[in-house]
């Protein structure tokens, strides 16, 4: 165990626990399985919310308050439109059951309860199947800006709203499936349009440039970076090209150089479903 993980656990008592090993171990594990013979229902745990700290709630508050502030004015309609059915509380952290009743009556998707980071398959395993592995975990009061990892504002503040969007559902669960069959050849690829599109992704709506991606969403810096630039110097935006995304090598220590921008969220669907037949067809696979 590294020392961000004792940080982690030390803050979060919500996965000092059997249920969260057990759920942690089994993730592990299926990272090796063959696609078949995962079942990411073992992945999951509890919320157990009645667990959080008040340390916990006040950390959520202080990240909801600062990025709701310039939301409205930066985020895609459509993230908006998913973003106020969920009606998440600015003043604790959300409890899942609630998120999952607006999921069920929209999309089918379900945001499922991790203990921690899943390895790609386990995690594309999930995707393919409507559920959204949801990091519990927040992170420490002293790292509020900036965290490598994943956590419940990332994955619920930042990821969760476009899931209640029909299109952009259907492209994620086809994302899921193709990246979970893949033959090595298409890994890179995939993980490259993972991240210009549902981590950094920007959305030409209302004849102006928004941001989707929910790295954007949960970090007001890098939003203002990508789309206005700096006063001096502007990130390049290119025009969505599912194809040039793929060969496009990404940076995770700073912010981007370069996004890609979509017309619309039908493209982005369409364009995924063109891939998926290519990647399923290279690995001899019917979904
Ligand atoms: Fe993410």
């Amino acid at each position: 165990m590294d020392l961000d993980r004792n940080k982690m656990l030390r803050h979060n008592p919500i996965i000092v626990g059997e249920e969260a090993k057990r759920a942690q171990a089994a993730a592990d594990l299926a990272g090796n399985l063959p696609a078949d013979q995962i079942d990411p229902e073992t992945f999951f745990m509890e919320q157990h919310w009645d667990l959080y700290s008040e340390e916990n709630h006040e950390t959520w508050r202080r990240l909801y308050a600062k990025r709701i502030h310039s939301l409205r004015e930066q985020a895609s309609n459509v993230f908006l439109t998913g973003f106020d059915a969920f009606g998440l509380p600015a003043d604790q952290i959300p409890r899942l059951t609630t998120v999952n009743d607006v999921l069920r009556s929209t999309t089918g998707w379900q945001s499922r309860p991790v203990p921690g980071y899943l390895p790609a398959k386990s995690f594309f395993a999930c995707l393919a199947q409507r559920k959204f592995p949801t990091t519990m975990t927040i992170r420490p009061p002293d790292e509020l800006d900036y965290l490598p990892e994943p956590d419940i504002f990332h994955d619920v503040f930042g990821h969760v709203p476009l899931h209640a969007d029909p299109v952009f559902a259907d492209f994620l669960q086809t994302y899921g499936q193709a990246a979970l069959h893949t033959t090595t050849d298409h890994e890179t690829a995939l993980s490259r349009l993972f991240w210009f599109t549902v981590e950094f992704g920007l959305v030409h709506e209302d004849g102006r440039l928004k941001i989707y991606g929910s790295g954007l969403m949960s970090s007001v810096g890098e939003s203002n970076w990508a789309l206005k630039g700096d006063g001096e110097r502007q990130p390049e935006r290119r025009p969505f090209d599912l194809d040039k995304i793929c060969a496009t090598h990404f940076e995770i220590d700073e912010y981007q150089p370069l996004y890609y921008v979509l017309e619309s969220f039908e493209q982005l669907r369409d364009a995924m479903v063109s891939y998926a037949e290519r990647v399923l067809n290279d690995a001899n696979v019917t979904v």
